[in-house]
């Protein structure tokens, strides 16, 4: 609870027209740590409020006063500011001036002559409103700082989490992309090499044809692949598009969509894939985010194989139907985690892969997304040979 600290170094204008009590009165506050600042009337007081140069915390006031009376001053006082605590000092006699005063929001009465200890309770009484809000105004802006760094903290990791998969993508588009480009090679070099070596006899009509046969093929040949190339461009190109809406479809969708962008890696990995897609509740997601997440999981398998050298490595990927969601289980024989990693493996910066330059960020990024974003669940058990991570995502209400 508050007590009497809040009173020292606060600053009070005290208007009292009978300078035998102000002294004493005065002398009083200031033993309480109070600073005073004095008015003779309710005039000088008002002055006093408007230019002083020292914030005024609490107005101590008398009724009776010439000039400008204790409730004329609060009245002008209270159009310039509706919350200053006031306290007024008052006789007997005055008491048919305390309805009047409801509407000023006066925080207390204390009768003359006045007893010291219930001005210094009521003092502090009045001070409380005041001190605490000051003191949850400043909470709340510590807070309000303390949203912000977190809101840029979080705001940075998505960035690394953007470039850390952008970066994957360069090096799957490069492994997507190595067996269509060699046969567009192969292609045009035999083109060239039939040109170079005249091995069509163009005299004869049978020899024109042969030519015009083999060069239609292998430019059929080059067409698909260009295709091919084109496709894989679109599937990468729709997983970075930023336009976030939820759509509703089996998981097998999303899983499909991944192994488009991922498959050709991990075959020549040599990563055997096994599917086994038993759900057909349609859940409700944003498709991107969860390809990201499985992209994730298997990306940190396929590291695991690489690290471990890892033979017959192999991931399972298993979807199965529950009561009110779908589970997806994403197994890998790679070894497992350290028991006492498991929990923390989906901290934010959390890498065994220094070497490898490991950001640490892409499990906490597929948390995030999974249990804030989709309202389901991310965790991870070592199981058999591996690890096994498990997405529950809920369905459609
Ligand atoms: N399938 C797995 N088998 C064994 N360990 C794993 C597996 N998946 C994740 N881990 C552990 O969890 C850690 C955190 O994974 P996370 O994907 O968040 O970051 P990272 O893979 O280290 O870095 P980045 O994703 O940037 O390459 C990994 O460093 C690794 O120690
Ligand atoms: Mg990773």
């Amino acid at each position: 609870m508050l007590d009497k600290q809040i009173l020292e170094n606060i600053t009070v204008l005290y208007a009292e027209d009978e300078s035998i009590i102000q002294e004493a009165i005065t002398e009083t506050l200031n033993l309480f740590g109070i600073n005073v600042i004095c008015a003779q009337n309710g005039q000088e007081g008002l002055s006093i409020f408007k230019s002083s140069s020292k914030k005024i915390d609490l107005i101590l006031t008398d009724i009776k006063m010439p000039k400008l009376d204790g409730l004329g001053m609060i009245e002008k006082i209270r159009e310039i500011d509706k919350e200053i605590p006031v306290i007024v000092t008052t006789a007997h006699q005055e008491t048919t001036f305390l309805m009047q005063s409801i509407e000023f929001n006066i925080s207390a009465y204390v009768l003359k002559p006045m007893d010291i200890y219930k001005l210094e309770a009521n003092l502090i009484k009045a001070m409380e409103p005041k001190v605490l809000k000051e003191k949850l105004i400043e909470k709340n802006k510590k807070l309000e700082i303390e949203i912000k760094k977190n809101e840029e903290k979080q705001h940075i990791i998505e960035t690394q989490s953007r470039f850390a998969a952008m970066g994957e993508m360069i090096s799957m588009i490069a492994h997507q992309w190595r067996q269509p480009l060699a046969s567009i090679g192969t292609a045009s070099f035999n083109l060239k090499y039939k040109l170079l070596s005249e091995n069509f006899n163009l005299e004869t009509k049978e020899g024109r044809n042969e030519q015009s046969n083999f060069f239609s093929k292998k430019l059929d040949e080059i067409e698909f692949y260009v295709q091919n190339l084109t496709t894989t461009i679109d599937d990468f190109r729709n997983f970075f598009k930023s336009d976030k809406v939820f759509i509703n479809t089996t998981i097998e969708k999303p899983i499909q969509n991944t192994l488009k962008i991922i498959q050709k890696d991990l075959q020549s990995n040599n990563i055997e894939l096994i599917l086994d897609f038993k759900s057909k509740n349609i859940i409700n997601i944003y498709e991107n985010e969860i390809v990201h997440v499985v992209i994730n999981i298997l990306k940190n398998a396929q590291d695991k194989f690489l690290e471990k050298e890892t033979k017959n490595a192999k991931i399972e990927i298993k979807t199965q139907d529950l009561g009110n969601g779908t589970k997806i289980e994403i197994y890998d024989n790679g070894g497992g985690i350290a028991e006492e990693d498991l929990d923390v493996i989906f901290e934010p910066y959390f890498s065994t892969k220094k070497e490898k330059n490991g950001t640490g960020i892409g499990l906490y990024m597929s948390k995030i997304i999974v249990e804030k974003n989709h309202q389901g669940e991310l965790f991870a058990k070592n199981t058999k040979e591996g690890i096994s991570f498990y997405i529950i995502l809920p369905s459609m209400i």
